[in-house]
């Protein structure tokens, strides 16, 4: 592990410029001198260590402490803390320009102002906005985690990332090696089991890096308890006797008794609408139900508050059902071939009645052309021929007939003059 070397300059320098300052301003109180010697080291991966040396001559009815507190891009954190000892411990962020800055106390004694402040910084590294973005953690059933981020907008489309990640009891950290990229999100996925019994987990620290030096790393720290998510409940079993229906699904081998609770969705008909029943134990026994009706169920698995921190629950079971109602395939076959069938006999009748009236009824033959005929120049013939004998006159109508229906089917074959007749 290399440890980068603070920047040596800034240090005497504003210790200076501060010791004239405070001298100045603090007239008569005798102003304590700083710590020396501010500096850092990295540990594992995300993991700074701030040291520091006492300052000299400070006399022994002092009771010194030392105060220090965090920059983070120039702002304060105003998260001071007052130690004896002589390092400080926080998560190095890499990302962000981060300062420390240490000064002397005496506690109870007005008769001493604190020191002027000293700090040292840990500028970043690589070009700003090239870090992974959007780090987001989920612990899968207590067995593995899953971390998902973005490429930074500033890192170019073939930056590749590593994650790597450590926590306390783990001597080294590891590299993740399961990792993917999908539509810009990356992802890598590491097994993280610990002992069934334990109940409190160590913070895991996370540090992606890009491939090259220009791509700026960043590090995480996350609180396993707080990303539990359980898996899905499985084998679901449904039994009916009489008038209730006992549900079962199979119990997390993962998680220990007792720290997860169920959401069962049910029941009768569409489950959307469906009411929720919460259970403690890993089955649940609904009574009063109706005998001809077909009830649904699915199950999801919750972590208890008291056990984990987390609010993810497991997705939503496959769907079982029991129950004599129509079977739902059948329901919708009925659905759909019944108003087929009407509609398909519809125009069958339709068409057949066409034709069944062409023959019941003849055509009534146009009046204009019964004129035409009485009075055109056919006039004689015709008048003869009808006079003639009947049999002659049901010829022709039968003729007539024929042209009539000839008429028809060429009309059905081109649209326009049939929708003239509607
Ligand atoms: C900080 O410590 C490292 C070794 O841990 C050393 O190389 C470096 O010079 C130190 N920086 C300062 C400013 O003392
Ligand atoms: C930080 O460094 C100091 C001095 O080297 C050491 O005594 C202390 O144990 C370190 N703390 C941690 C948490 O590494
Ligand atoms: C500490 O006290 C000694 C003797 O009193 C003096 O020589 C020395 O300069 C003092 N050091 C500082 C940093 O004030
Ligand atoms: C310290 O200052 C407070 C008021 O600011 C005063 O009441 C107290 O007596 C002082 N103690 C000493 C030791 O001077
Ligand atoms: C990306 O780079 C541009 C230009 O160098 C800079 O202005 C911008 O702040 C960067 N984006 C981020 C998120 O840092
Ligand atoms: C990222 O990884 C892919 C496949 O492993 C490789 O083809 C590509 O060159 C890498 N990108 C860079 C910038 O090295
Ligand atoms: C993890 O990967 C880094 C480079 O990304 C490499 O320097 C380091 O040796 C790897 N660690 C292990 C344990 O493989
Ligand atoms: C990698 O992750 C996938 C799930 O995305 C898992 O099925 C597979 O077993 C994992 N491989 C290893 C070696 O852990
Ligand atoms: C994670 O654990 C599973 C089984 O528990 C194992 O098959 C797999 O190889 C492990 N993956 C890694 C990267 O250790």
């Amino acid at each position: 592990m290399t440890v980068p070397a603070a920047a040596p300059l800034p240090c005497p320098l504003l210790l200076a410029v501060c010791w004239v300052v405070a001298a100045a301003t603090a007239a008569g109180a005798k102003v304590l001198p700083s710590p020396s010697s501010l500096n850092y080291s990295l540990t594992h991966i995300c993991t700074l260590n701030w040291t520091w040396n006492p300052p000299e001559n400070i006399s022994s009815s002092c009771n010194l402490e030392y105060c220090s507190d965090i920059i983070i891009n120039g702002v304060p954190e105003d998260r001071r803390e007052w130690s004896k000892s002589r390092f400080r411990v926080t998560d190095a962020h890499l990302n962000e320009e981060m300062r420390l800055r240490v000064r002397s106390e005496c506690k109870n004694d007005n008769s001493s102002e604190p020191s002027p402040w000293v700090e040292t910084s840990l500028p970043p590294k690589g070009i700003p906005g090239t870090a992974a973005v959007d780090l987001g953690c989920v612990w899968h059933n207590l067995e593995y985690m899953a971390c998902t981020w973005h490429r930074g907008e500033n890192a170019s489309s073939d930056t590749n990332y590593t994650l790597s990640y450590w926590f306390d009891g783990l001597e080294d950290p590891k590299n993740c090696s399961n990792s993917s990229v999908d539509q810009g999100i990356f992802e890598c996925i590491f097994n993280l089991t610990f002992p069934k019994e334990r109940r409190t987990y160590p913070a895991i620290s996370i540090l992606i890096r890009g491939d090259s030096e220009e791509v700026r790393p960043v590090c995480a720290s996350k609180n396993p308890t707080t990303l539990v998510k359980p898996a899905t409940p499985r084998q679901l079993t449904l039994s009916k006797t009489n008038d209730r229906i006992d549900v079962k699904w199979s119990e997390s081998e993962t998680f220990p008794k007792s720290c997860l609770h169920y959401e069962v969705k049910c029941c009768n008909g569409d489950l959307d609408t469906g009411q929720i029943i919460a259970s403690e134990m890993n089955s649940v026994s609904i009574a009063g139900i109706d005998a001809n009706s077909k009830y649904t169920f699915r199950v999801r698995a919750k972590p208890k508050w008291e056990c984990y921190n987390s609010h993810l629950q497991s997705d939503w079971s496959e769907e079982k059902s029991i129950g004599e109602k129509r079977d739902s395939t059948i329901y919708f076959v009925l659905i759909i071939t019944i108003p087929l069938i009407v509609a398909v006999s519809t125009i069958i009748l339709l068409v057949y009645l066409k034709r069944l009236k062409i023959l019941i009824l003849p055509p009534i033959p146009d009046p204009r052309e019964i004129l035409k005929r009485m009075f055109g120049e056919q006039n004689e013939d015709s008048q003869s021929s009808a006079k003639d004998d009947p049999m002659n006159a049901f010829d022709r109508l039968i003729i007539e007939e024929e042209i009539h229906s000839l008429i028809l089917t060429e009309t059905s074959e081109s649209t326009n003059p049939e929708k003239e007749n509607r």
